[in-house]
């Protein structure tokens, strides 16, 4: 998957006998050279300095100046910029990293000594940075190969030496970071496999895999048949029209004693949305292989939470089925029973999401969890509302939002709160059955929201709608591994 390891660690180093394929040093506008970058300067004789009045470097964040062989260990010093020094945003600082990871990313350079953590960054410590480094490079190195057939990328590890602050703070940074930056990285592979390789049972059977290779966790795998016997006739309905069976897929993360209440993970795992009866529109209908996206977060965090071991439980629900048109198919103005018992007139066949989830959100009242979580690429509205940027946040708990809002803006994986006021609720009301499956087009995120909230009484829960962050379109096409940073931040917090 990826194609490239990456391994950190964090040295005690000195220019002078320093022997590294790469090297990165600081330096700001305003001709401002970092210690390393004037040390550097010193030993290779090169007049850094006189880059800016050449105009050859500025010291804007990520700009980089290529330096060859400026000392007999060195084979090759990039000056990075970092704009100006003592005003250094946190999103500055990432996307300087990322524009390193970028050219390191290239399988040329095997090794590769970051000198950046003196670096000052807006209310970051020495953990974060660490972290952000790791997370940002680790996510650089991942490409999608496993359906080229020829597989150029070599597959060569890079070492990279972070600074030379070997506290124990920075070590923990470095290894939360890389356990983020893999975890999305697996949440990006799932999400780019097509429709026909990504199926349903192919989601179960990465969770068996999980499960087989880690003590601390276990899985287990509801068939149709069985959620037929728990009454999920919402869930069952979205996968009617597909040859392939949907599957509800639990994993249960052990890090605490069995009496500690778990958090709870539920991801929307539609592995390809046809829209149904109510089909979509041919165009960039590819994209639809995305909507399992939810579902790929889940297992992304459950790798992170997996290599970081925390002192907590976790419970992750997947929601598993394909979403087809067939002669088996859902028809709108069909009425389905929950497993809540609620009944539902699927009034859109393409409103499936939440089709699935209601059952799936039912299901985690029996492990009685302190907090509850759906993850799914619900909405296009959502994308309307907030462009690409920020996942929209929905919760019946406000103070649970907060905590929530403030793991995106740490973790640089951002969520914006949206209202679940009472006033949207009518628009659910449906004329044969408790509700319907759609509101309408105003709120179109708030109303699919407030259909889930029907199902969520029982406990705190938070919803996010990752429609517009979950994958890039265009030439940049793929899935981006959010909101694994946001999910992972906030459990280990919980620890
Ligand atoms: N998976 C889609 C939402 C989606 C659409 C995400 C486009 C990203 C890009 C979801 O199942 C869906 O089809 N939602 C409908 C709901 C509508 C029928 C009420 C939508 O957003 O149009
Ligand atoms: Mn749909
Ligand atoms: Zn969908």
């Amino acid at each position: 998957m990826t194609n490239r390891a990456i391994k950190f660690s964090a040295k005690t180093i000195d220019l002078i006998s320093l022997k590294t394929d790469c090297v990165v040093v600081a330096a700001y506008t305003g001709a401002t050279l970092s210690d390393e970058a004037k040390q550097l300067q010193k030993l290779s004789g090169i007049n850094i300095k006189s880059l800016y009045d050449k105009g050859e470097f500025e010291g804007k964040s990520a700009q980089q100046f290529t330096l060859y062989q400026p000392t007999k260990g060195i084979a090759k010093a990039i000056i990075l910029g970092f704009g100006n020094k003592g005003k250094i945003k946190p999103a500055d600082f990432r996307k300087t990293i990322n524009s390193i990871a970028q050219s390191l990313s290239k399988n040329s350079v095997k090794q590769t000594t970051l000198l950046v953590d003196a670096i000052a960054v807006d209310g970051w410590a020495t953990t974060e940075k660490a972290r952000h480094c790791a997370q940002t490079l680790s996510n650089a190195a991942y490409s999608f190969t496993r359906c080229k057939s020829k597989k150029t990328a070599k597959s060569t590890t890079l070492t990279v030496v972070y600074g030379t602050d070997t506290t124990a703070k920075a070590k923990k940074g470095l290894n939360i970071g890389q356990a983020i930056g893999d975890g999305m990285n697996v949440a990006r592979e799932l999400g780019n496999l097509p429709g026909n390789i990504c199926t349903p049972s192919y989601l179960a059977g990465e969770a068996r895999t999980l499960a087989r290779k880690h003590k601390s966790l276990t899985t287990q795998i509801l068939s149709e048949k069985q959620m037929k016997a728990l009454g999920m006739g919402s869930l069952l309905s979205v996968s009617a029209g597909s040859h392939e069976p949907a599957q509800l897929i639990i994993m249960e993360y052990k890090g605490a004693a069995k009496s500690v209440k778990p958090h709870a993970l539920v991801g929307k795992g539609i592995t390809f949305d046809t829209g149904g009866i109510s089909l979509k529109p041919g165009a960039a209908m590819d994209e639809m292989k995305f909507d399992m996206c939810g579902a790929a977060s889940v297992f992304g965090t459950m790798n992170a939470l997996l290599a970081l071991q925390p002192k907590m439980n976790v419970v992750a629900i997947v929601a598993a089925a394909e979403n087809m048109p067939g002669s088996k198919a859902t028809k709108p103005g069909d009425i389905v029973t929950s497993m809540s018992g609620q009944t539902i007139e699927v009034l859109n066949t393409d409103a499936e999401g939440r089709l699935v989830l209601c059952d799936a959100l039912s299901y985690a009242e029996r492990y009685n969890p302190q907090s509850v979580i759906d993850i799914a690429t619900l909405t296009g509205a959502c994308v309307i509302a907030l462009g690409k940027h920020a996942s929209g946040l929905f919760s019946n708990d406000d103070d649970f939002a907060q905590t929530l809002l403030e793991a995106g803006v740490e973790s640089g994986d951002r969520a914006w709160q949206m209202p679940l006021w009472d006033d949207y609720q009518p628009q659910l009301d449906s004329n044969f059955a408790d509700i319907a499956n759609i509101g309408g087009r105003d709120g179109g995120s708030i109303t699919a929201a407030c259909f889930l909230s029907r199902f969520t009484k029982s406990y705190k829960w938070a919803h996010l709608d990752i429609a517009g962050t979950a994958w890039h379109s265009g030439a940049k096409k793929g899935a981006t591994g959010r909101p694994v940073p946001l999910l992972t931040e906030y459990l280990i917090n919980k620890a």
